[in-house]
């Protein structure tokens, strides 16, 4: 690589010297640079071409903190009582003598204290300096330690009891680590040859221009860091939800699926009874289901009630025995937010029960949670159903290993489950950071579920958290992150 500019500008003041060892401020001078970035940048790479040698000292700067500063303008608060000490008599060297002076209550509270540690002591309320002459001189010499740092003065020449009784007292002083560099040229350095030492003309854009005529081949172009910090644009942009829900509508788009959608109020019968879930399923209770009160009821047709009830309590022509207990019409018809996105894709069956299809959807479901990292009440499912006569499991097991490969997950897993709905049933999880983490349930719907629907064709189903692939995609530790609205972390979030 030949020297950039900035280098051959170094090192043409350093030849002019070539023995010296520079400072940060000797080259700033000298190279005429503003900013201390170019010395530290064009030094840097010296170094790495071996032309020149950086040395590092460490040392600690003592400096003024806000108390501090106002220290040296007004005295420090021993000093400014002791004055007072000295100018009351001892009728009012009392607390009352202190507010009448003017004094805070900020400020005479801890300032008594100082002076207590300096050996004032307070007898019968009245303040009593036994060593007038010691306390003066203690004073003095703090005052004259503050006054002493000024910009800042290394620590190594601070007298060290100071130091350790300014650094109990809040924003006094404060120490800083600092890094001194110097630079200096190697033997390669002061021995470089002059003619490698003059400006060159770097191209920093490639125009038309250049190209037409056969200069390009021969100028030196400049080089691009692409690691260079650079400001980070603030723009608008989609909520992070939503850039990741679009991201998974034109996945399963490409995976030739088709999108449905559904509303928020439903029946206990198209939420639960259909899915053959029992009425007596816990998950039914108040405690865990949003019932509404208005609408309380939704009427359903007496035909499709008589078919979940003749399934739910013998079974019907399924081939099951069903739960065996008796149905309750008037549950099935209490109305709710539904509970699962899969109430969408056994309605969608029932209205197309001779159409193969492939569809998904991704919507809002409720459910009584406890809020805590990793519960909502409201959240989202990504659901989906295969219904055509070869559906089979592992259709259903590539489709979700595709999803997630293309999401960008490609290690996932299934694992043996149990849903009311389904058999066999499968529970998804996906490797993250050496981690299974369970995404979602799935499975092929029971003829308990299918019949009544009417169709004859198996269905492959799943229903998968949107917020839990979320903190995945996003590397969030507590799903109430994804909601609150902190612009600022929104805005930090990774562009999906
Ligand atoms: N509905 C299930 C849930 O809410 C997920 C599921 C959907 C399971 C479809 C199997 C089939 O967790």
């Amino acid at each position: 690589m030949p020297l950039n500019n900035n280098q051959r500008r170094m090192l043409r003041v350093m030849h002019g010297d070539a023995e010296r060892t520079w400072s940060l401020n000797d080259l700033l001078e000298a190279t005429g640079w503003a900013d201390q970035v170019h010395v530290a940048g064009a030094g840097k790479e010296l170094a790495e071409d071996g032309l020149a040698e950086i040395s590092e000292s460490h040392s600690s700067m003592v400096y003024l903190g806000k108390e501090g500063a106002s220290a040296v303008e007004n005295g420090l608060l021993e000093a400014r009582i002791w004055k007072w000490y000295e100018g009351a008599d001892d009728s009012n060297r009392n607390m009352a003598g202190l507010f009448s002076a003017g004094f805070e209550r900020n400020e005479a509270g801890p300032g008594v204290g100082l002076l207590k540690a300096l050996g004032v002591s307070v007898q019968g309320g009245i303040f009593v300096a036994v060593n007038k002459k010691s306390v003066a001189k203690l004073i003095a010499s703090r005052s004259e330690f503050i006054e002493s740092i000024g910009k800042g003065v290394d620590l190594a020449e601070l007298d060290s009891e100071m130091i350790k009784h300014f650094s109990n007292r809040k924003n006094l002083i404060f120490i800083e680590e600092i890094t001194t560099r110097t630079w200096s040229l190697t033997d390669a350095g002061k021995n470089i040859d002059e003619s490698k030492l003059v400006n060159i003309e770097l191209i920093g854009e490639v125009t038309p221009e250049l190209l037409q005529g056969e200069n390009w081949r021969d100028v030196e172009y400049k080089a691009f860091d692409v690691n260079a910090p650079a400001p980070i644009p603030m723009g608008g942009r989609p909520h992070p939800m939503q850039s990741l829900i679009e991201r998974i509508r034109s996945v399963f788009l490409e995976m030739g699926f088709s999108e449905i959608e559904g509303d928020y109020v439903q029946s206990a019968g198209w939420n639960m009874d259909a899915l053959y879930i029992p009425q007596s399923h816990p998950a039914r209770t108040m405690q865990d289901t949003f019932y509404l009160s208005n609408p309380e009821k939704i009427e359903l047709d007496e035909k499709t009630l008589n078919i979940w009830s003749a399934v739910h309590e013998y079974g019907h022509d399924t081939g099951s025995r069903g739960w065996g207990s008796t149905f309750d019409k008037e549950e099935s018809q209490k109305a709710l937010l539904r509970t699962h996105t899969t109430v969408n894709t056994v309605k969608y069956i029932s209205q197309n029960p001779n159409h193969p299809c492939r569809v998904f959807g991704i919507g809002r479901v409720f459910r009584q949670e406890t809020i805590d990292r990793t519960h909502l009440p409201e959240f989202h499912q990504i659901e989906g159903i295969i219904h055509e006569p070869d559906a089979n499991l592992s259709m259903l097991i590539t489709t979700l290993k595709t999803f997630y490969t293309k999401m960008g997950y490609p290690d996932v897993r299934v694992r043996p489950a149990y849903f009311p709905y389904t058999e066999p049933s499968v529970e998804v999880e996906v490797l993250w950071r050496g981690e299974w983490l369970e995404l979602g349930g799935s499975g092929i719907f029971r003829p308990e579920v299918t019949e009544p629907l009417g169709t004859e064709w198996p269905v492959c189903a799943w229903g998968m958290g949107l917020e839990r692939l979320a903190m995945l995609v996003l590397e969030l530790n507590d799903i109430r992150e994804l909601y609150q609205p902190d612009l600022e972390r929104l805005s930090r979030m990774p562009i999906l």
